[in-house]
């Protein structure tokens, strides 16, 4: 029988790629795919320590694996991604990981897991001054969706908002060269890929020699086969006119930005080392809807940062309401290793935190509800995904990222549909195919 894998993902999408990378490594080497982690022969924690909770998850998950590993002592526990880039020994003292490594050699698991049979124990645990032949080759993912596929073309991060650790998690930036990535799209084009997301930590400041984002973009739309293209995480300071031009001009980029303002206070904001201010970020979202009416907008915020006052507070609030935000991640702030925020004092209380972390929420919610009900009785280009977690109905997404429940079978998976909305909710909606729209590709 085949030897089997198992892949728990924490953290970002860049860690969903990494994993989904990783298992076609895996797959290479005439792996399975295990429903659970019981039934592998290879256990893969891919490990975020952004914010002390998904770090808090990572832990708790690998000690579980205890007991896997008590039972079936031939299981390799592996433990990947941003958490060993910080703290390798509180890992170890994990007895059953069998293997350490993190985000800048992921691509060698093959040659790793040989190391784990020969040696035992393996921590190899690179630093961000890697040699260029040492960075990432073109690698054929596993999708986890047949259909939309990450696409990588940025690692690391350069600049050390003071309360992030991604910059000592995954080094100093880079762009990956345009052909490959050219390469990679055509490949998941090859098989049966619609949609691509780019994936960046500023992928705004995406720059290969004369290439930049709006370059790539038009470059990745020209690939056949491919219906879709969407990238992300932009940065306000990185945000440009050309880029929203290019959404404008390119029918495949899709009309949605994730643009985190992180707040609306510019002392905060300073504190926070963003690079912009409140009125720059205002303006550009200005001038992405004056080009593009139609965009989404998404956003990042941190809730209690070290000196956030009431006023700083309503501030971050007014200045959703002058954005108006389609879908917003609201975060507490937890102090991080390494970050310089974490030597200021972490002084607005836990209540306070949840109570303005509740009512952002609240106001983001408010504003999507109310531009999801505009489109009731409007006809959506759906690109159906899959079924829904429940199985009893389609799902998919339109230009605009909203998650969209369709009523229909398994014949529509995979194309793009015209639905009808029939209801809305702040994040969801819901609609039913116009009979004989789909454009049958
Ligand atoms: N590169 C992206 C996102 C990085 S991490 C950007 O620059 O926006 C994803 C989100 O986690 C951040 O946008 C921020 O809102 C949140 N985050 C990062 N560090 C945090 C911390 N120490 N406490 C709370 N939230 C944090
Ligand atoms: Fe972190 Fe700031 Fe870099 Fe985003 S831009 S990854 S928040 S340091
Ligand atoms: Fe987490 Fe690392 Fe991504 S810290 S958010 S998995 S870059």
């Amino acid at each position: 029988m085949a030897k089997r894998y198992f892949i728990k993902t924490f953290g970002c999408q860049m860690n969903v790629n990494d994993s989904e990378k990783m298992a076609g490594l895996l797959e290479g080497m005439g792996y399975e795919k295990a429903e659970t982690p019981e039934e592998a022969d290879v256990i893969i924690v891919n490990t975020c320590s952004v914010r002390a909770k998904p770090d808090n998850k990572a832990y708790s998950f690998i000690g579980n694996l205890k007991r896997i590993k008590k039972r079936k002592p031939d299981t390799v526990v592996a433990v990947a991604g941003c958490v060993p880039q910080k703290e390798r020994e509180q890992i170890l003292r994990f007895s059953h990981v069998d293997l350490v490594f993190g985000t800048f050699n992921f691509m060698k698991l093959p040659s790793l897991l040989e190391r784990v049979k020969e040696e035992g124990k393996v921590v190899e645990v690179l630093n961000s001054k890697i040699p260029e032949e040492d960075r990432v080759p073109l690698i054929d993912s596993s999708l986890e969706n047949p259909y939309v596929a990450y696409v990588t073309v940025q690692r690391g991060c350069n600049r050390f908002c003071t309360y992030c650790i991604v910059p000592f998690t995954r080094g100093r930036e880079r762009s990956v060269k345009p052909e490959l990535v050219v390469e990679e799209v055509k490949r998941l084009a090859e098989r049966g890929v619609k949609e691509v997301h780019l994936l960046g930590q500023n992928v705004d400041f995406y720059r290969y020699g004369d290439t930049g984002l709006a370059q790539l973009l038009h470059m990745v739309s020209e690939v056949p086969g491919i219906e879709r293209v969407r990238f992300t995480t932009s940065h306000p300071a990185g945000f440009s006119e050309e880029i929203a031009r290019a959404i404008r001009e390119i029918p495949k980029v899709c009309p949605y930005v994730h643009l985190p303002p992180q707040s609306g206070s510019n002392r905060i904001l300073e504190r926070m080392n963003r690079g912009y201010t409140r009125e720059e970020y205002i303006e550009k979202v200005k001038m992405l809807k004056e080009l593009v009416p139609e965009v989404a907008l998404s956003g990042d915020f941190i809730v209690g940062f070290p000196g956030e006052t009431e006023k700083d507070f309503e501030e971050t609030l007014s200045l959703v309401e002058e954005c108006v935000f389609d879908q917003g991640f609201v975060f507490e702030y937890s102090p991080r290793p390494f970050t310089k925020a974490a030597t200021f004092p972490d002084d607005v209380p836990k209540e306070v935190k949840n109570r303005r972390l509740t009512e952002l929420q609240e106001l983001i919610k408010r504003q999507a509800l109310e531009k999801n009900r505009e489109r009731v009785g409007k006809v959506e280009e759906v690109l159906i995904e899959g079924f829904s977690p429940k199985g009893t109905e389609l799902y998919g997404r339109t230009p605009d990222n909203k998650p969209v429940a369709v009523a229909g079978g398994e014949e529509l998976i995979g194309k793009t549909v015209k639905v009808e909305i029939i209801e809305a909710s702040p994040f969801f909606l819901k609609g039913k195919p116009i009979e004989g729209t789909s454009n049958g590709n």
